[in-house]
């Protein structure tokens, strides 16, 4: 099982600012999470919320359980330790991904707290950057460096 979770306003993908977000839509983005998933034969459970409390639930849910995560933590990326927190008991893979490369952008999201905690980070790929996370927890990389991954 991979849990792929959505932070705040990525519900709204498709229609908003799409010269930095794209065109893709919300539906669009799980159908593509699910068919990866069903293509490599492994279970994809996508959901998005704009609750914090509800995420940390997720999180919870997923160490509990072990399983990899797929994050997108969107505005909570730069500011909640509680999210941080949540990923830093996570006992799976953790892969945050941003649509938007947050490094080109404004000062205030050039930091992500939840990189720390990270198996990984991909950003600036556009919503793909969510199918090449399911690849990878799904197929692995026997290359990836591990010395810099806490995991
Ligand atoms: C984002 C980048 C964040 O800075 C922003 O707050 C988002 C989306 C991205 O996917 O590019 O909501 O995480």
């Amino acid at each position: 099982m991979i849990y792929v979770l959505n932070g705040p306003n990525l519900g709204r993908l498709g229609t908003r600012e799409p010269d930095v977000y794209g065109r893709t839509t919300y539906a669009d983005l799980v159908r593509l999470c699910e068919e990866t998933g069903s293509r490599l034969g492994v279970d994809v459970v996508v959901r998005q919320t704009d609750a914090e409390y509800e995420m940390l639930g997720w999180l919870h849910a997923a160490a509990d359980e072990g399983a990899d995560v797929v994050l997108n933590p969107a505005a909570w990326s730069h500011y909640s330790i509680a999210v941080r927190d949540a990923c830093g008991m996570l006992t799976g893979r953790l892969v945050e991904v941003h649509i938007s490369n947050i490094h080109t952008r404004e000062e205030f999201r050039h930091h992500s707290l939840i990189s720390a905690v990270a198996t990984g980070v991909i950003a600036g790929l556009g919503v793909d950057g969510y199918r090449l996370a399911i690849e990878h927890l799904t197929t692995g990389n026997p290359d990836s460096p591990v010395g810099g991954s806490r995991r």
